[in-house]
């Protein structure tokens, strides 16, 4: 299978002010011009533009973004709105908004459609819960999440996945290497599947506790093509090292 280039991607969550730019700046100037890594940090949508403007090599990426184009929906941003504001991707389908927001498998379909539509990139978040995991189906589940989710245009130049099992995400547990990697090769013939040899293109990241502890481990497993961070990625000392574990 072709190598391709780790991505690793901070995702702040609700977390961050202005005064945060240096963090930005510190992760900008140690890794934005390293060529054998692709490192993203998706801030607050309130933080989009002045990230954008200091970013260097950093990709800028929303951490949501509406279907539609414009319209009577309260509180959203469409995908030319992201863009405008310097995003070049977005998360869509974290499990917090399937959770919180209802958003179903069609919902983030139609989400990275539209990201696609702006010529912009996505990442398309899947996973288990752990009454999932516990049946012993979650590749099962997970899998059909993902072909569900998937959108028509899907391919390995704007769209990348991150499998976050929801019982890892800010929990410190991970799962075993062997089950990362059984899930990794799962998602991975469901993308061959859809969209044939291009599938093999698309980078599936991994999500759910990744630390400087872990991450090596992580992503040396096969089919892990990078990771999206959470808590680990708000501060450039725990978000640094992981991207200096990619390995190149
Ligand atoms: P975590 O979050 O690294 O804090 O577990 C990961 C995520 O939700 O993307």
């Amino acid at each position: 299978m072709r190598q391709l280039k780790p991505y690793i991607v901070g995702n702040w969550k609700m977390n961050g002010s202005s005064a945060d730019l240096a963090i930005l700046k510190a992760i900008a100037d140690a890794a934005g011009s390293d060529t054998g890594v692709d490192v993203g940090i998706c801030p607050p949508a309130t933080l989009i533009a002045a990230f954008a403007q200091s970013a260097g090599g950093v990709h800028i990426g929303a951490q949501d973004c509406h279907a539609k184009t414009s319209g009577a929906h309260t509180g959203c941003l469409s995908a030319a709105m992201i863009k405008e504001a310097g995003a070049t991707f977005s998360i869509v389908g974290h499990s917090e908004r399937r959770a919180d927001q209802g958003e179903t498998d069609a919902d983030v379909a139609a989400k990275a459609e539209a990201l696609h539509d702006a010529v912009l990139g996505a990442i398309l978040c899947v996973g288990e819960t752990l009454d999932e995991r516990d049946s012993g189906n979650a590749i099962a589940i997970v899998t059909a999440q993902l072909a569900a989710s998937l959108p028509q245009s899907a391919s390995a130049d704007w769209l990348s996945v991150a499998y976050e099992p929801v019982w890892a995400i800010g929990t410190g547990r991970v799962p075993v290497a062997d089950d990362i990697a059984a899930m990794h090769a799962a998602l991975r013939a469901t993308l061959t599947d859809r969209m044939g040899a291009e599938g093999a293109g698309v980078r599936i990241l991994y999500g759910g506790s990744v630390n400087s502890g872990n991450a090596a481990e992580i992503l040396a497993i096969p089919d892990v093509g990078g990771a999206l961070v959470g808590g680990a990625s708000l501060k450039a000392e725990t978000f640094l090292p992981i991207i200096q574990a990619a390995p190149r």
